[in-house]
């Protein structure tokens, strides 16, 4: 399929070029001792995921461990409510350990095993790329670090009794806001003093080359899956296809089995407690071209054209930017950004956790809210909505700011 000039029938062949390119956003932006280890990562990336002992290993873990393929569920009642549009979700809340984040994990530990290091470090905001990592470390037997901002140690508390029960050790940071941009701060600077023993193991499709087209393929097993299932339950594609986006690497997952197809796809962000900069964390809908952590993007940014401090309901969404990729989709306009606010995504959250008996990750309800909303829109077709993670973790914070409604 051919859209606005770009060939999807060979888009992954040629995104990202070969210096980490979608377009004008991606590349690599560090200083050059750590540019030296992650082109070891993504020599090492390239020669290994392309040798069949690697991805017959990822194949059985997926299938024996992570309990791959999740199912995709209609959503009868909801969309019942809703009126002539058939709802469905993509499972990754039935991943193992809750969400979409154990599919970068587990390859990028095992790449890490491959290339002999010693230990993994990452970032996590809502917890769940920390307990993913954590659980992939166990797993292989390596050592594990992450790096969690004090108000998402409060927020995620029983992701942070996982992490720690998982063997990981959980490093408070406490700089600026305490959240997701603070600790891919730190753990980036962790792994510049020690790139030799250890791997950073992004937790997004963000950062410097090659992750945002590592943790895209790692990912894509979300939307290969999910085509294939829908297309057998229904006989047809569906119309439109929906994911959250924070850094964006369950969307990019999802869509990548889409992008050829002729689907809409809706990217949605947190409009939080509104449009003000600082009461959102809306970067595509609001950014313009900025430079953090390594990658050229969209990126909200204050007076002075700094990361601009952020706030989502979602600690796995409040980034100031979003994947290189993304902002290549939406100047494209292959794929739409839309955005959700905290009200609608914990009226969603209830809504899904009532009808359906499956409480969401708050994440994930930002996606059924928007699908909520683009279902009245549409008043026929179907909806496929990447439910990313389940909600166990977000309960007792719902409970406590919302209560029972
Ligand atoms: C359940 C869930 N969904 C979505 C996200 C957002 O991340 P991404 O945009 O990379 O999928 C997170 C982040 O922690 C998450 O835990």
């Amino acid at each position: 399929m051919n859209f606005n000039g770009i060939d999807f029938d060979t888009y992954f062949k040629n995104y990202p070029d070969e210096k980490g390119y979608f377009g004008k956003y991606g590349g690599s932006y560090i200083p050059p001792e750590l540019q030296k280890a992650l082109e070891e990562i993504t020599q090492s990336y390239f020669t290994i995921c392309k040798s069949s002992k690697f991805v017959s290993e990822l194949r059985r873990i997926r299938r024996e461990f992570q309990g791959r393929p999740t199912p995709v569920s209609y959503l009868e009642r909801l969309s019942g409510k809703l009126g002539n549009v058939q709802l469905y979700v993509k499972r990754e809340d039935l991943n193992h350990t809750g969400a979409h984040k154990l599919n970068h994990c587990m390859g990028e530990a095992l790449l890490a095993k491959y290339m002999g290091k010693k230990k993994v470090i990452a970032e996590t905001g809502a917890g769940q790329h920390g307990v993913a990592l954590a659980t992939a470390a166990a797993y292989f037997g390596l050592e594990c670090d992450i790096y969690m901002g004090s108000v998402d140690i409060k927020k995620q508390a029983p992701n942070v009794a996982r992490m720690k029960i998982l063997g990981a050790n959980v490093i408070e940071v406490t700089d600026g806001l305490a959240t997701l941009k603070e600790a891919v701060d730190a753990a980036f600077a962790a792994y510049s003093r020690d790139y030799e023993n250890c791997i950073y193991c992004i937790g997004s499709v963000v950062g410097p080359h090659p992750f945002p087209l590592m943790v895209r393929d790692f990912q894509s097993v979300v939307g290969i899956e999910a085509r294939e299932q829908f297309l057998d339950m229904t006989g047809e594609l569906p119309d439109a296809v929906v994911a959250c986006v924070g850094g964006g690497s369950n969307a990019m997952g999802m869509f990548a089995g889409f992008l050829n197809d002729p689907v809409d796809i809706y990217g949605v962000e947190p409009l939080g407690r509104g449009a003000t900069l600082g009461d959102h964390a809306a970067s595509l809908q609001y950014g313009s071209e900025g430079i953090m952590h390594g990658f050229n993007s969209l990126m909200l940014k204050d007076e002075n054209g700094d990361p601009a401090p952020v706030y989502s309901v979602a600690s796995g969404l409040d980034y100031p930017s979003s994947g290189p990729e993304h902002a290549f989709l939406h100047d494209l306009g292959r794929v739409k950004y839309d955005v959700v606010d905290d009200e609608e995504t914990i009226d969603a959250f209830f809504t899904l956790s009532r009808l359906e008996g499956i409480i969401p990750a708050i994440e994930s309800a930002h996606a059924v809210a928007y699908a909520m909303k683009l279902a009245k829109k549409m008043g026929k077709g179907s909806i496929l909505i990447n439910l990313s993670g389940r909600g166990d973790k977000d309960m007792d914070y719902i409970i406590e700011k919302y209560g029972i409604r």
